[in-house]
């Protein structure tokens, strides 16, 4: 299968308080056209680092070496047009004083080029797909008006807005109570192969990666320490530290290996 991105030796570095803090560490990995790929760890281990580079939207202060390619794509991604990108915080995304509907139909305007009434008519398609209970209503509404889930809900529809190549869902379930969680997970595998989508999910969750991807990379310390597919790594996984999560996951141990004593933080 064509790679739609490839990544190769990905070495991310931030400056910070007049030292480095190394986030990834010779990162070489392709991402399939159409494949939903789980990208999971702890804390600290590079995930969010990885989801910027991909989206091109690391700051300023990271230095970043090695390359990311666009085989799939055939050119150099845009950002909002060719990537969506779902964050854990949704009201980080969406601007509290805008009806979101608005916000919606902001991206279908800049991106694809359509009138305002049109991109007003896409919103309400994109609302109506992502479940909102009413979406004339939530046109309208501003984001303070609306659960959690809702928003976040929101945040999916302005992402895919532009109809991405890829999504990316950085820990977009995370802040979520297990029941919409779950709501959420569904709604995303159900868009991305509605749309035929690529995902990048990223999660510390090892259950919720392999129950929405079909390969799972796992991170720690800002290294690739194993990837396969997602059956394999949670019934034998290669790695002792993969094991300690799915452990840890099951509650057979109460804390991953890292955070035991004597391993580095
Ligand atoms: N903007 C930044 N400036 C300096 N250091 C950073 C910055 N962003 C991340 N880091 C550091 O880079 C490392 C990797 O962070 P990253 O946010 O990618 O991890 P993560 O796996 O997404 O963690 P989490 O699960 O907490 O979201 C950490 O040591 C973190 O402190
Ligand atoms: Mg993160």
């Amino acid at each position: 299968m064509t790679a739609l991105l490839s990544i190769r030796d990905l070495t991310v570095t931030y400056r910070r308080d007049g030292g480095e803090v190394a986030a990834l560490k010779d990162i070489s990995l392709d991402i399939a056209a159409g494949e939903r790929l789980a990208v999971i760890g702890e804390s600290g281990s590079g995930k969010s680092t990885l989801a910027l580079a991909v989206a091109g939207l690391l700051p300023a202060s990271a230095r970043v070496d090695g390359k990311i390619d666009w085989p799939g794509l055939g050119h150099t991604p845009l950002g909002g047009r060719d990537i969506g990108f779902v964050f854990q915080d949704p009201s980080a995304s969406l601007d509290p004083v805008m009806p979101v509907g608005k916000q919606i139909a902001e991206v279908a305007y800049t991106h694809l080029g359509l009138g305002w009434p049109q991109a007003y008519a896409k919103a309400r398609t994109l609302l109506e797909r992502v479940r909102l209970p009413d979406p004339d209503a939530a046109l309208h509404a501003f984001p303070h008006q609306l659960s959690g889930g809702q928003k976040q809900r929101v945040a999916i529809a302005a992402a895919i807005a532009a109809g991405p190549k890829l999504l990316i869902a950085d820990e977009a379930t995370s802040a979520l109570d297990t029941i919409v969680q779950a709501e959420i997970v569904a709604l995303v595998r159900q868009l991305v192969a509605a749309d035929g989508m690529t995902l990048l999910f990223i999660s510390h969750d090892i259950a919720l990666a392999a129950e929405l991807a079909e390969r799972i990379a796992v991170f720690r310390y800002g290294g690739l320490i194993e990837i396969g597919a997602a059956r394999q790594i949670v019934s034998a996984p290669r790695h002792a530290y993969t094991s300690s999560l799915l452990d840890a996951h099951l509650g057979l141990d109460a804390e991953p290996l890292s955070l035991q004593a004597g391993t580095p933080t």
